[in-house]
């Protein structure tokens, strides 16, 4: 099993102001977040933002430090989601700007190459089709 902290950042610096500049970032993307009109009526239908803040920090930690605080499954409530393809596009923006603004710079080309990774993946498995206009989209339901 993975450690919930760990002594050494991968690249020897100190792992504690590396976990302080994940939850900077993390705060400043959701800040940035609420403020914008296309996205914030996504995160106003959480009931825990402070619950969720907690998790995406522990997200991040794992995957920038190598803990095992998150041990989710990052996809399955995504599909829950009234997501559409313009949203991706802004989401990464947000996300960019945080990530450069607070982490050391090789940590936020990595945090950068995940999300954009996962970015692709997610909208892979939520818009399988094109519409007859081009468009990526969604199952029809049933
Ligand atoms: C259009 C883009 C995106 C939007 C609008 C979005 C929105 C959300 C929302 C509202 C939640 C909370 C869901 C819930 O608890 O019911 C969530 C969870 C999460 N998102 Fe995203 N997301 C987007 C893209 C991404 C990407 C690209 C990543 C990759 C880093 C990501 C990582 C996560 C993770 C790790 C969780 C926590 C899942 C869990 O509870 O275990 N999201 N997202």
């Amino acid at each position: 099993m993975r450690p919930d902290q760990i002594d050494v950042a991968p690249d020897g610096r100190d792992p504690a102001a590396i976990e302080a500049a994940i939850e900077r970032m993390v705060h400043r993307f959701y800040d940035g977040w609420r403020d914008d009109d296309l996205l914030a009526p996504i995160l106003a239908r959480l009931d825990d933002l402070d619950g969720h803040l907690q998790i995406i920090v522990d997200f991040w930690s794992r995957q920038l430090l190598g803990t095992d605080r998150y041990a989710g499954r990052p996809f399955p409530p995504h599909a829950r989601l009234p997501i559409e393809p313009e949203h991706f596009e802004r989401w990464m923006t947000l996300f960019a700007a945080a990530a450069r603004a607070e982490l050391p710079a090789d940590f936020a080309t990595a945090a950068l190459t995940k999300a954009g990774n996962m970015a692709t993946a997610f909208r892979a498995g939520l818009f399988p089709l094109r519409g007859l206009d081009g468009r990526p989209m969604r199952l029809p339901p049933g």
